[in-house]
């Protein structure tokens, strides 16, 4: 992503590698400061996740492949740091699908460092392809409701809701997104209008609850969020909140799309009922920039995620085409797309399919790709 930062235009990713370290934005401190937290050990990989250093669910999959690869530098079994890794955050798919791809390909051989590579490169990939095909959605005049960050910052490069905005953008469509604010940690007030403001995306941030009342008052065209996790049925975990913005566009006959990589889809998981929700601390709710809001001793509840349910989805845009929930089988098992294992790590790496971008509302075509693994115990556990 190109950033303007104190007069300087910085060319970033969201998180990369300088052996031995691992690098990444902290995110924790935009848009107020660009700093760069930097990871000395797989460790500190986990605690940046756990902490939130690194969020969203493709970047945070990129960080835990950089961590095993580091781990492997510097004489540590993989499977001590997939340990740690997968300890962190448990809704996102993409963590223990990176996990398990690295345990996998280092298993086999193949370069830690290559591999870590390799995967990143397919996550910014993915999302190239996301934005393909979903810019045609975006219209001239499109009012757009968005909700959390699924930007450039919660993947590698280019984001996932993100790529369909930018490519469209950079066509010359003007368009107008709603950015939700996002309590409680505000990744849409902070995250997202930091990034579209540097690309130059004309929005407002609203309030998490003004999204109703627009959506009833025909302000909004169509709804386009991100995904932590989607089980086999469609079913939908992202940030909390997303599910009331579904129901309330349904209520309305407003569209609800979903930009996500199939390494964000869950095959082994048959509904959202499976999904783990991530509960974080209370602080996150009662505590607004150091102070708190409510009276000592009250408590707070924090889950991170909701899920919803695969009828309120329209479709989901994807790096293989869009695809309406009832379609999301076609994009799993060998041929035939889905879960594609990321390349391997040498020159004869695949990138996702390429070429024309498929018709909306259609399973894409695809080349043929080998089945993803079957999940660990530990993973259909969770
Ligand atoms: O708690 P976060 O900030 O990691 O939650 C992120 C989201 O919910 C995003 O919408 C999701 O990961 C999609 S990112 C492309």
């Amino acid at each position: 992503m190109r950033v303007q930062w104190e007069g300087r235009t910085l060319d970033l990713k969201t998180v990369w590698m300088e052996p031995p370290t691992v690098r990444m934005i902290d995110q924790r401190h935009l848009p107020h400061e660009l700093r760069i937290f930097v990871a000395e050990s797989y460790r500190d990989v986990a605690t940046a996740i756990r902490e939130m250093v690194v969020r969203g669910a493709p970047a945070i999959g990129a960080a835990a492949a950089y961590g095993i690869a580091q781990a492997v530098l510097q004489g540590v079994e993989p499977e001590e740091a997939a340990e740690a890794l997968r300890d962190t955050r448990p809704t996102g798919h993409d963590l223990f699908y990176a996990i398990e791809y690295m345990l996998r390909e280092v298993g086999r051989g193949e370069d830690a460092l290559k591999a870590a590579e390799a995967y990143a490169r397919l996550d910014e990939e993915r999302c190239r392809m996301i934005g393909q095909h979903g810019e045609r959605l975006v219209k001239a005049g499109s009012r757009i409701l968005t909700h959390c960050n699924a930007g450039a910052l919660a993947c590698v490069d280019i984001g996932t809701v993100t790529a369909p905005l930018r490519l469209a953008h950079a066509q010359g469509r003007k368009f107008l997104v709603y950015v939700d604010e996002t309590r409680p940690r505000l990744q849409g007030a902070r995250l997202t209008a930091w990034e579209l403001a540097q690309e130059g995306i004309d929005h407002v941030v609203i309030a998490d609850n003004a999204a109703g009342l627009l959506m009833q008052r025909g302000q909004i065209d169509f709804v386009l969020v991100g995904a932590d996790r989607i089980a086999a049925n469609g079913d939908v975990a992202n940030k909390i909140g997303t599910y009331e913005k579904a129901v309330v566009a349904k209520e309305n006959g407003i569209p609800f799309y979903v930009a996500a990589p199939t390494s964000t889809i869950d095959f082994a998981l048959r509904s959202g009922k499976d999904i783990p929700i991530e509960t974080r601390p209370e602080d996150e709710v009662l505590v607004i920039a150091g102070e708190r809001i409510g009276p000592e001793g009250t408590r707070a509840l924090n889950p991170a995620f909701d899920v919803t349910p695969a009828k309120y989805v329209t479709a989901f845009i994807t790096e293989r085409g869009i695809v309406r929930p009832r379609d999301l089988g076609t994009l799993k098992g060998p041929g035939r797309g889905g879960s594609p294992r990321p390349p391997r790590s040498s020159s004869r790496s695949a990138s996702p399919a390429k070429g024309k971008p498929t018709k909306p509302h259609r399973p894409a075509s695809s080349r043929r790709t080998r089945p993803d693994r079957k999940p660990t115990s530990r993973q259909r556990r969770r």
